[in-house]
């Protein structure tokens, strides 16, 4: 599945327009989800994945300090360095691999434009 979802989710949140990105999710089932992202909305890839009712909890809101929002980068795009508190976070995770990051801490803009990220397992 590669269709664009979430159009009957929040209409009136997102203005679709020129600043849109599209971020490529892959939920733990393998079924992928290509997502509209507005870059102009400050987002990082925690709440977008939240506002199209991906499974992504989220719980610490967005600070670092849950790893509910771990996910695997699949493709070549370059990101920025991680913080130090990202660091941290992954360092006392689970499933941790040379590619998570944490969606929270990546932030939806035109460099990111056509990323791909596979949703980690869930923590119990
Ligand atoms: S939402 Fe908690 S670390 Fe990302």
């Amino acid at each position: 599945m590669n269709n664009f979802e979430g159009w009957n989710l929040f209409p009136a949140l997102f203005c679709f327009g020129d600043m849109d990105i599209t971020v490529t999710i892959i939920d733990r089932e393998g079924i992928e989800h290509s997502l509209l992202a507005p870059t102009d909305m400050n987002m990082n890839v925690m709440e977008l994945c939240r506002s199209y009712d991906l499974p992504v909890k989220g719980e610490c809101g967005g600070m670092a300090m849950c790893a509910t929002c771990q996910c695997y980068l699949e493709s070549d795009t370059e990101l920025p360095e991680q913080s130090d508190a990202e660091l941290d976070m992954l360092d006392q995770a689970f499933f941790v691999k040379a590619n998570s990051r944490l969606g929270c801490q990546i932030h939806i803009t035109e460099e990111i434009d056509g990323i791909v990220l596979r949703l980690a397992p869930e923590m119990d």
